[in-house]
């Protein structure tokens, strides 16, 4: 796999195999479309960011996944010198190619080339996966010889005018007989546009002993070299997901607003709603309803549970629990089953035991909240004291009163009640009501005596 160029083209900071793509990296889309081949060895070419990359490879980690350093990148053909003379692929027999760059690439492509290069009769030397573009530009142009047979490819940037209107290009996925490859790229010369060792030039030394080619779609092919072409492969990928979700038996109402990324599981019957995010490691279990318009982040939301118009984040969901509309979980939050994070609510690292309820209008967080309680309209866990976070127990059965501040560090026993408007600054203990506000005072015609005070004007005395 090479991976060590720099991606001039996409203008970044960020090496182009880096870039988030519908929910993985470019390189950890290529590294998954490999992963049920069950290759014997992965070699990655890195180079530019080479410890990013190389930590990135490893982090999706591949059986027989070694990186291999092209300090100065010098051409695609140079990079597999690079690993012929790092000894990476002696005793190999067969040898796939393929390019960084090319997230949408799928297994089922990959692997018609591997049977087509095994099974061909005449075992060519190389078989090449090419494709017919509307418009090659940017492409290496396959030539053929008057039978079909190919004998060679040509860069844009070297090709006369002549080739440059040939549409079948090639894709950079190839698959080599090993002894071969490795004779042919010690062979290679820096003689042309862009004074690099091109791989494409393998084809025509290896054109003697048998060139085949297979055919792909364009969507399964096209590279990413450039911010245009990434977010035409997001489109790609964003559409494989949603296809295979829906194969599997998930309702996606609208996939043309609904995103889901390649590590996302959504079991069946699920439902996603239109404007539904799913990232990262998130997970959506049967029965689940998802959406609209919220977004999940590394969240797991359990069988039966709804989410509506909420934000997620590093969060679980329990079984039947319901969240939103408008709330926002932050890392940390765990709702047990059936409780409810509802309208307006915002919590942080909070534990919200089976059956309780934060209806409305509240922060929780750092708090451990236990079964079948309730906190009532705009409660507050008061958490922070401008130093360090403390934590709010509240116990079992317990109700705290609307607009309660509880302020942390400090527990709420079992069966407990708080009066509305209280600041709760003590621990509560068990079945007690804690009330902190001062008595009511009733003030009698109030109302007449500021209406005359006003109509005798601003003159007159108090
Ligand atoms: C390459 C092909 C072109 C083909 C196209 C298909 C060559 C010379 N050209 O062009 O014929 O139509 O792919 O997408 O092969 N890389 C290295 N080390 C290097 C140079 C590149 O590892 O020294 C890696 C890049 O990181 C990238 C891949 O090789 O992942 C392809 O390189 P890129 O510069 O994108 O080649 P293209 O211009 O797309
Ligand atoms: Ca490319």
């Amino acid at each position: 796999m090479l991976a060590a160029g720099k991606g001039t083209r996409l203008r970044s900071e960020t090496a182009k195999v880096l870039h988030p793509v519908a929910g993985r990296t470019v390189l950890a889309w290529v590294l998954e479309a490999l992963r049920p081949l069950g290759l014997d060895r992965v070699v990655v070419v890195v180079g530019h960011q080479a410890a990013t990359v190389t930590a990135e490879a490893e982090r999706v980690g591949l059986d027989g996944l070694v990186a291999v350093e092209q300090t100065e990148q010098r051409g695609t053909g140079h990079a597999v010198r690079t690993v012929v003379e790092a000894g990476a692929l002696r005793g190999v027999d067969t040898v796939m190619v393929v390019p960084g760059d090319t997230p949408v690439i799928t297994t089922e492509a990959l692997q018609r080339l591997l049977d087509r290069h095994r099974h061909a009769p005449g075992h060519p030397a190389a078989t090449l996966v090419t494709t017919e573009l509307d418009d090659p530009t940017g492409y290496g142009r396959i030539l053929r010889d008057d039978d079909g047979r190919v004998v060679g490819m040509v860069e844009e940037r070297d090709a006369t005018d002549e080739q440059r209107r040939l549409q079948e290009v090639g894709t950079s996925v190839y698959a080599f007989a090993g002894a071969p490859l490795a004779a042919a790229v010690v062979r290679l010369s820096t003689d042309n546009a862009q004074g690099e060792e091109y791989l494409t030039d393998v084809v025509g030394l290896l054109a003697s002993e048998g060139v085949d080619a297979v055919h792909a779609a364009p969507d399964v092919v096209a590279g990413v070299n450039d911010r245009v072409q990434l977010a035409e492969a997001a489109a790609v990928l964003r559409r494989r997901v949603l296809e295979r979700l829906m194969r599997d038996g998930v309702t996606v109402v609208d996939p043309a607003t609904t995103y889901v990324g390649g590590d996302v599981v959504v079991e069946r019957d699920a439902t996603l709603l239109p404007g539904t995010h799913l990232e990262g490691a998130t997970r959506i279990a049967s029965g689940a309803a998802v959406g609209p318009d919220s977004r999940l982040v590394d969240a797991t939301v359990e069988a039966g549970a709804t989410v509506t118009y909420s934000v997620v984040l590093e969060a679980v969901v329990g079984p039947d629990a319901t969240v939103g509309p408008f709330t926002f979980l932050r890392p940390g939050t765990v709702l047990d089953a059936g409780a409810k994070a509802g309208a307006y609510v915002e919590m942080k690292n909070a534990h919200i035991g089976e059956g309780s309820k934060v209806p409305h209008l509240s922060y929780v967080g750092d708090a451990e909240v236990g079964r079948d309680s309730n906190l009532g309209a705009a409660t507050v866990t008061v958490n922070y004291d401008g130093y360090t976070k403390h934590r709010t127990v509240v116990g079992d059965r317990v109700h705290i009163g609307s607009d309660t501040m509880l302020v942390a560090p400090v527990t709420v026993g079992d069966d407990a009640y708080t009066g509305a408007g209280s600041v709760i600054t003590k621990d509560v203990p068990p079945g007690a009501l804690a009330v902190e506000r001062t008595e009511q005072r009733i003030v009698e015609g109030y109302a007449a005596r500021r209406r005359a005070r006003h109509e005798a004007g601003p003159t007159a005395s108090h």
